[in-house]
């Protein structure tokens, strides 16, 4: 049995499973992983530190496999953005015909992309922002809540509600993204309205993954309590894991430090170290709540077929028994 849902049909992949991008680890072995997989995955195009690098990042996860797969293009409000005129038409021109757009209105993107036959699966943090991106006509919605890594912008509504409020208002494919990790999650989305999920932390904490060893071992490690929201009072709120570095940032803000205390710490060189080295207190890194689901570092491969395979038989096992009949209960006239 496979399962089949509006994301899956629109967006042609086999799984209602995604691996959003990931800055420092949506790289080519694991998207390719991931797409082998049956999945959807997003390389991460501002990891490649040039447009011309992700040329060759695509070209090189189309070596490692022939499915589909997307790259993820994150638009960052920052002083100095970075050429993404120049990455998006890397992107058209390389063919890639899925691309997930974050981080701020994907509007300007849009016209490009889809003139060329891309699908945009746009990933955001509210009902509004969600509302919004469907009426610009994205293709898909990933709507991420609280418990996610990264930013999980403002509002501080958990996915028991985030999902079944968007699902009310959206009606193209939409994936539930934010603490999930396993099959129980799957089910869960579909139950509260989603058509698929995005999962993050639990991809990078994989075979393939090229992180090093010790901070997956680390996520094994860690509980669901081992997060820390930094730059909460800059209203730029970010889930990284709990280290030495990412409480003092938490101090330092919540003190009334201004961002230029804590520009050096949070630097994104020092981050990449940790992925790099192993060196867990080198920088602030992204990891979310879902740390307390994660038990092992499988391959992609075995992560996927597992959680399809326990999905379908939480769906017809488990939850199918609790279905009674009532003629059973009749008692006999
Ligand atoms: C290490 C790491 C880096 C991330 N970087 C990005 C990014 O650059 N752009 C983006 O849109 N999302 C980014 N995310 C968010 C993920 O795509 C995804 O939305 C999130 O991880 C979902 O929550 P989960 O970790 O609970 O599965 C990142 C997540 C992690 C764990």
């Amino acid at each position: 049995m496979t399962i089949t849902t509006k994301f899956t049909e629109t967006f042609g992949v086999e799984h209602p499973i995604v691996q959003g991008g990931m800055q420092w680890v949506g790289r080519a072995e694991l998207v390719a992983a991931v797409a082998n997989a049956g999945a959807l995955g997003f390389i991460t195009a501002l990891t490649q530190p040039t447009p011309a690098d992700l040329a060759n990042e695509i070209a090189r996860c189309r070596e490692l496999t022939d499915k589909p797969f997307g790259v993820n293009l994150t638009i960052l409000p920052t002083i100095n953005p970075p050429p993404y005129d120049e990455y998006r038409r890397v992107i058209v021109e390389a063919g890639i015909k899925i691309v997930e757009t974050a981080g701020s209105n994907p509007a300007p993107h849009l016209p490009m992309f889809h003139e060329n036959g891309i699908k945009v699966l746009h990933k955001c943090t509210s009902v509004r922002h969600a509302v919004k991106a469907q009426t610009l006509g994205v293709d898909g919605i990933s709507i991420d809540g609280f418990e996610c890594a990264g930013h999980p912008g403002e509002d501080d509504i958990p996915g028991l509600v985030l999902i079944p409020a968007a699902a009310e208002k959206i009606e193209i494919p939409m994936i539930a993204s934010g603490g999930f990790a396993d099959a129980r999650g799957l089910v869960a989305a579909l139950a509260l309205g989603a058509d698929g999920i995005n999962m993050g932390s639990r991809f990078m904490c994989t075979v393939e993954s090229s992180i090093h060893q010790k901070v997956k071992e680390a996520i094994v490690a860690g509980s669901e309590l081992d997060t820390e929201l930094i730059f909460r009072p800059l209203r730029n709120t970010a889930r990284v894991a709990s280290n030495r570095v990412s409480r003092e940032v938490v101090e330092i803000l919540e003190a009334g430090g201004q961002f230029d205390e804590v520009r050096d710490l949070v630097a994104g060189s020092r981050g990449v170290k940790v992925f790099e080295n192993g060196d867990l207190d080198a920088g602030i890194w992204s990891v979310g709540t879902a740390m307390g689901l994660i038990n092992d570092i499988p391959t992609v491969g075995d992560l996927v077929a597992r959680i399809v395979d326990d999905a379908e038989q939480l769906i017809q096992g488990r939850l199918g028994d609790m279905i009674g009949s009532n003629d059973e209960e009749k008692v006999p006239a």
